[in-house]
């Protein structure tokens, strides 16, 4: 039998954890993201952060990496928890990545106090540059 497919609550409970492991020394601002495949899969991601600040990348770019690079390709949802509130969006360079790479998905800003808030990136990208442009 397929195992079920996460819920939108189990993919926060993904989220949350891996906020846990969040490698933010510099900001102290911790992220966890979780990103569901359309084949079921989780893949979850943390902000990294480097002595050389620019280098750092945001947890959902990591989320995005780690599932393309093990073969996912089709996305439907994206849950991004932070400890703010209001919740916060995913960063411009995230929002592309995003447009590129997984634009049909539903978004949830996880914040602080069990507060969510529902987007999508088509929200978030009001006038997209894209791979029609090229
Ligand atoms: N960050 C994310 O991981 N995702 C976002 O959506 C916004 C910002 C990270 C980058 C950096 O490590 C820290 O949060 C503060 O900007």
């Amino acid at each position: 039998m397929p195992k079920p497919k996460p819920s939108e609550s189990d993919l926060i409970k993904a989220a949350r954890k891996a906020q846990k492991f969040a490698q933010a020394p510099y900001s102290n601002y911790c992220v966890g993201a979780a990103l569901l495949a359309k084949d079921g899969r989780t893949f979850t991601g943390v902000n990294v952060e480097s002595s050389s600040y620019g280098l750092s990348v945001c947890a959902e770019r990591v989320a995005l990496f780690k599932a393309l690079s093990e073969g996912a390709d089709s996305f439907t949802k994206l849950v991004v928890a932070t400890d703010s509130h209001p919740p916060a969006s995913p960063c411009g360079a995230c929002r592309q990545l995003l447009w590129d790479y997984a634009r049909g998905i539903k978004i949830i800003l996880a914040g602080k106090n069990g507060v969510a808030v529902k987007t999508t990136i088509a929200d978030l990208m009001p006038r997209p540059f894209g791979t029609e442009d090229l």
